[in-house]
């Protein structure tokens, strides 16, 4: 069983990923829907909920932890680790910025996320360390987060927000040379990533944390013997508040129905 865990259904964009990337495996899912939202708290409140999500998930037998919630692995993974070893832990922050790097051919590299995301500097930090001529720059775009769970991440509404928000990295009107990579580095940002490739143009590359962190979850669970040798697979869905809530508006996220009745209540 794999744990992944999340402020609430954003982080379903990561477990998406994981389940096409690792069909065979079975997945426990909490979203911590009680205490939503992470991105505009303080670093020792988040780190001190995500340590507890770690621990409710160890009690369902996890052989590894993937902490899918961008501000929770900016501000908690060391602690996390600490908790939880020999359990392997993975956040979406480290692959992120591999792939950003790997993607930027001009080292200037914009990323969007949570208010606690940027203030925390942890994808600043982490693409410096592999790119230390890089040029980051990180800007908070919490109007995303609640676009995303309307169900308003595609149309003219997060096309003007996207504009808003991008246009001054991506298309500088002061002479500036723009960002040639974006990492979306939030869980919600995903769902609108036709409307942000449609503000920053088809040149710049986009990074999705979702999709490299499922890449490097396969690749540590071969590289540490875990990978599961073959099964049908699952998944169970857990919630600390609003199942129903969280079926409806998670459907849209894992792109396939929820049944309320599919989703967990547990207090952590
Ligand atoms: N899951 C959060 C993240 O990726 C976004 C939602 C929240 O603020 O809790 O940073």
């Amino acid at each position: 069983m794999i744990g992944v865990f999340d402020s609430g259904v954003g982080g379903l964009t990561v477990l998406k990923a994981l389940m096409r990337e690792l069909p065979a495996e079975r997945f426990v899912y909490l979203g911590d829907t009680a205490r939503l939202p992470y991105g505009t708290k303080s670093a020792a409140t988040v780190a001190r909920y995500a340590l507890q999500a770690a621990e409710a998930l160890s009690g369902y037998g996890i052989k590894c932890l993937v902490v899918a919630c961008n501000t929770a692995s900016a501000v908690s993974l060391p602690a996390v680790r600490a908790h939880l070893a020999p359990v392997p832990v993975i956040g979406v922050i480290e692959p992120g910025a591999e792939a950003a790097c790997a993607a930027s051919a001009s080292g200037r590299i914009a990323v969007i996320a949570t208010e606690g995301t940027v203030r925390g500097g942890a994808y600043q930090e982490a693409i410096r360390l592999r790119r230390p001529e890089a040029e980051v720059h990180a800007l908070p775009a919490p109007l995303f987060v609640a676009l995303a769970e309307e169900g308003l991440g595609a149309g003219p509404i997060a096309e003007a927000l996207a504009h808003h928000y991008l246009d001054a990295l991506f298309a500088p009107a002061d002479g500036a040379l723009a960002a040639d990579t974006l990492v979306l580095g939030c869980t919600h940002f995903p769902m609108l990533a036709g409307a942000i490739r449609a503000a920053v143009g088809p040149g710049v590359r986009i990074v999705d944390s979702a999709e490299t962190t499922a890449r490097h979850v396969r690749l540590a669970l071969a590289d540490a013997g875990l990978a599961s040798p073959g099964g049908p697979g699952g998944l169970r869905l857990l919630a600390t508040d609003a199942p129903e809530r969280f079926a409806r508006i998670g459907a849209r996220f894992l792109e396939r129905p929820i049944a309320p009745g599919e989703v967990e209540l547990i207090d952590l």
